[in-house]
């Protein structure tokens, strides 16, 4: 959809626990719902990551953080604002449960907000585990939002906002700012936009660097029914960390398929038949914002994002496919997704963690510890970069807990 003209040039993403209003705030900032799947409608909560983009406005006459605004008319004034940036949200899903979900969106994250609800005790599960999430992908630009203060009275609102500056004391949130708003009421929004243009900046890219996408989502979009000569390839959606694609560019998709026969995956060689961005359909892309990739691969091979997890890159030019995996490890004193946090033990060889390497959950056996070096076999093989953060998950009480970080050695 021709929506700004421009890709969004940073992806921002949500964190907190279920229910603190994640969604309904990228509602306010980007005007759409990004919830929309059946049994996300039924169930009331976020299941698969969502994404949206919005276009931030500065109006110059006005002081800041009054003239911030999602429209080029300023809110305030009346005026007419100056675009500050297009920038795109991944909206993660707080339910316990879906952590898997929440880790592969924040591989895809520059930068995040941590949304706290004001009239619920600090910290909540899910507060503490998100923001353990954003540390161990190495997500330093946060800005922490207390929701639902139209909930509260101006002097309860005061004593939340020193539970949460207690809570982030210590983290790697700890100098974060805290902006109090109601993202139901669309109250205080101009604030948090004029924090996000401050805290939240553009990485540098560099365009020459060999282009690396991770994939999060794929799509068959043929209606059925569809005549055979105008059946659409299939088509992925991701977001660049690196590089530019152009259309018509050869692609490698690792690891690829399973080839049945040789019990092995092989990558897939394709092309790029068509780009789309916020920005519409367009001829280059580059990092930034959820990319929608056409192929000319059979349609049926990239139904319900059959691809999450994937990378893609020019030929020859990703790390090849490995179930070997080597990592420096450090674990957290305590697994924090749960009323009461549990002491982590040490990993112990043999048993069975999940590992989210890029937007890819995975399971893989422990096959040797050695102080902090700990290697893993994976069940299936996967693209894995050097020097990547990795989010480690051990099985507690019927459910995955983060328990780690790792970097790929
Ligand atoms: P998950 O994705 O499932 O983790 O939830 P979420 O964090 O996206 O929360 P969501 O936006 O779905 O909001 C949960 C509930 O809180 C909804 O009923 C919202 O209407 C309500 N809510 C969100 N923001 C506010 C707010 O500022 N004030 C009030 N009073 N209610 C809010
Ligand atoms: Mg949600
Ligand atoms: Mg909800």
């Amino acid at each position: 959809i021709e929506k700004y003209g421009y890709q969004p040039c940073v992806n921002i993403g949500t964190a907190g626990h279920v229910d603190h209003g994640k969604t309904t705030l990228i509602q306010a900032l980007t005007g759409s719902w990004t919830s929309v799947h059946s049994q996300e409608l039924k169930r009331g909560i976020t299941i698969r990551v969502g994404y949206s983009d919005a276009a931030f406005y500065k109006c110059k006459n006005c002081e800041e953080p009054l003239g911030y605004s999602t429209t080029p008319k300023c809110n305030n004034c009346g005026g007419e604002s100056e675009l500050s940036r297009v920038v795109s949200f991944v909206d993660s899903p707080g339910h316990e449960s879906l952590m898997a979900n929440m880790l592969s969106g924040s591989a895809l994250m520059d930068g995040a907000l941590l949304l706290v609800a004001a009239n619920e005790k600090v910290p909540r599960p899910q507060t503490k585990e998100h923001l353990l999430a954003l540390q161990t992908l190495g997500i330093q630009q946060i800005v922490v939002v207390q929701n639902k203060v139209d909930l509260l009275s101006y002097k309860e609102a005061l004593a939340n906002y020193q539970d949460i500056t207690k809570f982030v004391k210590g983290s790697h949130a700890a100098k974060a700012p805290i902006i109090p708003i109601s993202a139901q009421s669309g109250l205080n929004v101009d604030a948090l936009i004029g924090s996000i243009e401050s805290n939240i900046k553009t990485p540098d890219r560099d365009e020459k660097q060999d282009t690396v996408m991770h994939v999060l989502r794929s799509f068959d979009v043929n209606k059925p029914g569809t005549k055979l000569k105008n059946i659409k390839g299939g088509v992925i959606g991701g977001s660049l960390t690196q590089g530019i694609f152009n259309v018509g560019d050869e692609i490698e998709i690792k690891p690829g398929i399973l080839n049945e026969k040789k019990k092995n995956y092989e990558p897939l060689v394709t092309e790029i038949t068509s780009l789309g961005t916020a920005a519409g359909i367009v001829e280059s892309v580059k990092p930034g914002g959820l990319v929608a990739i056409g192929t000319k691969l059979d349609p049926s091979m990239t139904r319900s994002d059959s691809f999450i997890g994937s990378v893609i890159g020019k030929p020859g030019t990703l790390p090849e496919n490995s179930t070997k995996l080597k990592l420096d490890v450090t674990l957290f004193d305590s697994a924090v997704g749960t009323t009461e946090d549990i002491k982590v033990q040490p990993i112990q060889t043999g048993e069975l963690l999940r590992v989210n390497i890029g937007t890819a959950p995975l399971l893989g056996k422990v096959t040797k510890v050695k102080s902090k070096n700990t290697e893993i076999e994976l069940r299936r093989p996967a693209c894995i970069f050097e020097g990547g953060n990795v989010a480690l998950s051990r099985r507690i009480d019927e459910r995955w807990r983060l328990i780690g970080a790792g970097i790929v050695g």
